[in-house]
């Protein structure tokens, strides 16, 4: 099952997908300034898959947010292949998908999935075509008809992530899309979008709050500590491609090293009182 004719553009190949440089985010709230994000500066490359992990408040939002320029940033700059943040939105370079589906509950997945093209004047004919190719590529070809509340939460995740693939964006923005969803079907969709990403190969910014997630899906794990939230440590996942993981690895003794590398690291970020070795296995 390949994405046929669908490559993303030869013109993003080698340029990186995102670049962050020293970025700082400061909310005006009613109680005063609050600097939600300091000092981060970050880079993506060019199909990389790079997981925000760290503790509630840490500014990991903020930062997805920024890069998608749905706000901006209060110092700094952020380049989204080698453009504004601004131009790549309005040349849709990436897909988003968050952690509810956000389906619209009257339309039936195949005209969800149809939106985005549908908003920028896609044909009749090609979009059904591109709806049909990409709910194969997310195993919901049966289920194109079916409205959203007819799906289960992992089915409706998966047409959220075909839609957000739509457009062939060359970049995917995830904020813990697969947070609502039960262990089982959690894995099961770490795995799929795996796969995805080596059809697609699109870059992901990947915001979780899960170890084990972050360590499986990722080249790269950031892990951010809060108040303010900057990057304390860019974790490099030694697991080999990311388009050969497959369930086994999550009981291999790497996985394992990388998860206590990660959660090392995250302990040093944030502290806290936290004893790292309260937990034996
Ligand atoms: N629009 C806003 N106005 C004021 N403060 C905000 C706004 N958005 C976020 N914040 C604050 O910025 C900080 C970072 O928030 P953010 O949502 O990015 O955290 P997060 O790491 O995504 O947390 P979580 O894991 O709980 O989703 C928080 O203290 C939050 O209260
Ligand atoms: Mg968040």
């Amino acid at each position: 099952m390949t994405l046929s004719g669908s490559q993303r553009p030869d013109t993003a190949a080698g340029v990186d997908s995102v670049v962050v440089r020293g970025v700082e985010k400061i909310f005006d709230t009613a109680s005063g300034r609050m600097t939600a994000l300091t000092e981060v500066s970050l880079t993506v490359g060019a199909g990389e898959f790079v997981s925000l992990l760290g503790p509630s408040g840490c500014g990991k939002s903020t930062l997805l947010r920024l890069i998608a320029d749905l706000d901006e940033p209060t110092a700094g700059t952020i380049e989204v292949f080698g453009k504004t943040a601004r131009q790549a939105r309005l040349d849709q370079d990436y897909g988003i998908a968050f952690q509810q589906a956000g389906l619209l509950p009257w339309r039936t997945v195949t005209a969800n999935v149809e939106l985005p093209l549908e908003l920028h004047g896609t044909g009749s004919a090609a979009r059904k075509a591109r709806a049909r190719e990409l709910l194969d590529l997310v195993g919901l070809s049966e289920f194109g008809d079916r409205y959203p509340d007819q799906l289960s939460g992992g089915m409706q995740q998966r047409a959220a992530i075909a839609r957000a693939l739509a457009e062939r964006p060359s970049l995917l923005l995830m904020d813990e899309p697969f947070g609502a969803l039960d262990e089982m079907t959690r894995e099961y969709m770490q795995t799929e979008l795996v796969r995805i990403c080596a059809e697609t190969r699109a870059a992901v910014v990947f915001v979780t709050h899960s170890i084990p997630e972050a360590v499986f899906l990722s080249d790269r794990v950031v892990v951010m500590s809060p108040r303010p939230g900057r990057v304390e440590a860019v974790v490099p996942m030694h697991l080999g491609a990311t388009a050969d993981r497959a369930d086994d690895l999550r009981e291999d003794a790497a996985f394992f090293e990388m998860v206590t590398a990660v959660r090392e690291a995250l302990h040093t970020g944030s502290q806290a009182g936290r004893r790292p070795g309260s937990r034996t296995p």
